[in-house]
């Protein structure tokens, strides 16, 4: 971790807690668990998930780095329990087992499409538990706790986040260019977060069938920013790049397997004509006095937020461990064997876009701590302000036609 906002998280699926550390929080954010709690209540939802949902009831405590509600500037550390602990309490212990001991749950037969059998080799583990355990997505609950924070310190500067899921298993929903709130109550609303009923209720049809075949599907997921500055991210270095840094957050989270900003892939097809977005003049006393009546660009040219809402497509694929297992082979002995299998989701892509939203808030309220300062809550809004004042100023001369 670095000296700007930046987080790790540990834990492993079945152990006792996941924990995750904060640093470079501004001094002064009110944080409300609740919140949080509401947050991680988001990704326990969603048609097609499996019986861990009904166990676990994600609450977070927050440990350090905060006093009488708000952060201390300090690093903060939170965790949320496993409620399914007392079932795991030995099999997962951290100390060494006692002579009698003996594993009810090894694994010895890796799953295709899972870390299983490379982590296996990476780390040398016989028991491809001790891999698939940190790798499973239960770790992304420490993430959304993450993101519920950075979004309340984002919600300072009047930016909102939203995510919504556009296709299961090539069941595709339309969004909107510039979704109102009444889509996104739609979304909200419904088990698959998707705003068209028509497309959300063949989204169930083919979650249905495919857990029926003991199969499993993907999809795709929008998250929405708006509100945000023009000017985050930089075209100084790759590394500054803020498309670069959300492709890297989003593609980040356990299944996803592309990620695109705007249009995306669709560039590739079109004439540049159809595909930037035309400049228009706005209010001269605006400080932002430009329209774009598009947003292909999905809000980011040359790497920087250019004013219009952030739209990052992340794509699923479907969940490897499946009720009718690939085959795979024992390990060590390599004879021919169905893949492990325990208990899955049938379709994760409702909660990864929950997740999508809290990896997009950890960048931009990133690139926030970085543009504005990151010491304290009122020295950022100062230097946001000033920025905004800069702004109008620049272009002042224009709007008199000097
Ligand atoms: C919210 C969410 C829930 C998931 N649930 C499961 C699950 O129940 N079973 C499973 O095998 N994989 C699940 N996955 C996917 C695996 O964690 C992932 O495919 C695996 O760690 C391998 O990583 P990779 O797909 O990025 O290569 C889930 C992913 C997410 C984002």
């Amino acid at each position: 971790m670095g000296t700007t906002l930046d987080f790790c998280t540990a834990g492993e699926s079945h152990g006792r807690q996941l924990t995750a550390i904060i640093i470079g929080l501004p001094a002064g954010l009110t944080v409300e668990a609740g919140a949080i709690d509401r947050e991680l209540a988001r990704r326990q939802c969603g048609y097609g998930r499996g019986g861990r949902m009904q166990i676990e009831s994600d609450e977070v405590l927050i440990t350090s780095g905060m006093r009488h509600g708000r952060t201390l500037g300090s690093p903060l550390a939170l965790t949320i329990g496993n409620r399914d602990w007392p079932n795991w309490e030995q099999e997962m212990a951290v100390a060494p087992p006692g002579h009698s001991f003996a594993s009810q749950r090894m694994v010895s037969v890796p799953r295709p499409g899972h870390a299983d059998l490379a982590g296996a080799a990476k780390f040398g583990h016989p028991d491809m538990r001790n891999v698939l355990e940190r790798a499973s997505a239960r770790e992304t609950a420490a993430r959304v706790a993450v993101g519920a924070i950075c979004r309340q310190l984002l919600s300072e500067f009047g930016i909102g986040m939203h995510s919504c899921v556009v296709n299961i298993g090539g069941v595709a929903a339309e969004v909107p260019q510039r979704p109102d709130d009444e889509f996104w109550t739609k979304v909200e609303g419904s088990d698959v977060r998707c705003g068209n009923e028509t497309a959300a209720d063949e989204m169930h049809t083919a979650i249905d069938q495919a857990g029926a075949r003991g199969d499993t599907v993907g999809g795709e997921f929008e998250v929405h920013v708006s509100g945000l500055p023009p000017g985050l991210g930089s075209n100084g270095t790759w590394q500054e790049r803020l498309d670069a840094r959300l492709a890297a957050a989003v593609m980040s989270i356990p299944a996803i397997k592309s990620v695109e900003i705007g249009l995306g892939k669709q560039v590739a097809d079109r004439p540049g004509s159809q595909v930037h977005d035309p400049i228009e003049a706005g209010d001269p006393g605006d400080s932002w006095p430009f329209s774009r009546p598009t947003n292909n660009a999905g809000g980011i040219e040359g790497g920087i937020s250019n004013g219009e809402p952030i739209v990052v497509r992340g794509a699923m694929k479907p969940i490897p461990t499946l009720t009718q297992p690939l085959p795979s082979v024992a390990l060590p002995s390599l004879k021919p064997s169905p893949a492990h299998a325990e208990r899955s989701d049938v379709c994760a892509v409702p909660a990864a876009s929950v997740v999508g939203e809290a990896m997009v808030a950890f960048v931009v309220a990133q690139a926030m701590c970085e543009k504005f300062g990151g010491d304290s809550l009122v020295d950022m809004q100062a230097a946001c302000e000033a920025y905004w004042q800069r702004l109008r100023q620049l272009w002042q001369p224009r709007a008199e036609g000097v």
